[in-house]
């Protein structure tokens, strides 16, 4: 089977042919992977600047948003069945393990030596067979399958929004999203589902593809001009917009921080203090926020979900670094067998 993914020995994104799974444990599963998405993370690694091998390997399958069919079963596996659609979940826990990765929690592990599919330390799933344990297969139903491949980063989604909603202290009726790219247009879905008022801000014109899809759903879009919100979320990949993000909350507003990595600003404390704010960092997220991904798939219009995906043959990851113009999410079809 092939097997995309980052040769650390060239440092070329490559692809290379491997041996398919035979063994599984008990509670393992064999699965087919079908469809990778490609989000900024794999551009990153992509460009080394993020990432590493499993220990002693020298090359990184990539690749963590997967959508794929259950294949074989172990032998102790009641809850999946062969032919059973699937989304994985991304991390896995630490090896002592801590109390966090223990009670399942991995996304809030504390000692850092967890693994992620894909990305750190662990093969991804830009190849033909996987296996899992499968507690870490999210089911996924049929009427979802052709936008299944947006379960995990909405599920990065779901987890921040359910601590922005926990964190404010009053009740939030306004939010603004820097950012319109996948991220931010999911989080701005499930804000509007939720009854929030929602602004997406990003650099884009007005009549670029995803402001449009924005407008088209019924929610704000501004290059400028921004007002004051309860919520805030930078999902924008800026240190600015982080910045700009702070200045720009209500009283009792509370702030989460996405994709903002490096650069310094001013963070606004007396106001925060007095204005009882927050600021949040999220990343990664538990089963529980997958399931809440997969419900809200199904609550918004699939049109909308559609025009978010441009799908490319697996040959084409070149896209990864050079993604087609006006593509919102590359998606890597690895077979013919979802459509
Ligand atoms: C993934 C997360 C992961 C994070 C950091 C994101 O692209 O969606 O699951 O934890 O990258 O590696």
């Amino acid at each position: 089977m092939i097997a995309v993914g980052l040769d650390f020995e060239t440092r070329k994104l490559t692809h290379r042919e491997c041996e398919p799974p035979s063994t599984l444990g008990p509670h393992d599963v064999i699965w087919q992977v079908l469809e990778v998405g490609v989000c900024g993370t794999d551009r990153d690694l992509a460009t080394f600047h993020r990432g590493y091998p499993p220990p002693g390997e020298k090359f990184l399958t990539i690749g963590h948003e997967a959508v794929g069919r259950v294949f074989r079963l172990g032998a102790d596996v009641t809850d999946l069945q062969v032919g059973d659609w699937v989304v994985p979940t991304v991390r896995r826990g630490c090896p002592l393990p801590c109390l966090e990765c223990r009670r399942g929690r991995r996304d809030l592990c504390t000692t850092g030596k967890f693994t992620e599919r894909g990305i750190f330390g662990r093969h991804g799933y830009f190849t033909e067979f996987a296996v899992d344990a499968a507690a870490d297969l999210i089911p996924i139903p049929q009427t979802i399958l052709s936008r299944a491949i947006l379960v995990e980063p909405l599920s990065v989604v779901e987890k921040t929004i359910a601590t922005a909603l926990r964190l404010h202290p009053a009740t939030p009726r306004t939010a603004l999203i820097f950012g319109a790219g996948p991220v931010g247009l999911l989080t701005a879905l499930a804000l509007e589902v939720r009854g929030i008022d929602v602004t997406v801000h990003s650099l884009e014109d007005p009549s670029n593809p995803r402001a449009v899809l924005l407008t088209r759903a019924g929610i704000r879009y501004r290059t400028d001009n921004l007002e004051k919100a309860d919520i805030v979320i930078e999902a924008a990949g800026s240190t600015q917009a982080a910045f700009r993000g702070l200045s720009l909350l209500a009283p009792n507003g509370v702030c989460a921080v996405l994709g903002a990595h490096n650069g310094d600003g001013h963070v606004p404390f007396l106001d925060m203090i007095i204005g009882n704010k927050t600021v949040f960092g999220s990343v990664n997220a538990h089963p529980g926020a997958f399931d809440a991904a997969v419900k809200d798939i199904a609550r918004f219009s699939p049109q909308l979900l559609d025009s978010m995906l441009t799908r490319k043959p697996w040959r084409d990851y070149g896209a990864i670094v050079d993604p087609p113009a006006g593509a919102i999410k590359v998606v890597h079809t690895l077979s013919d067998h979802l459509h």
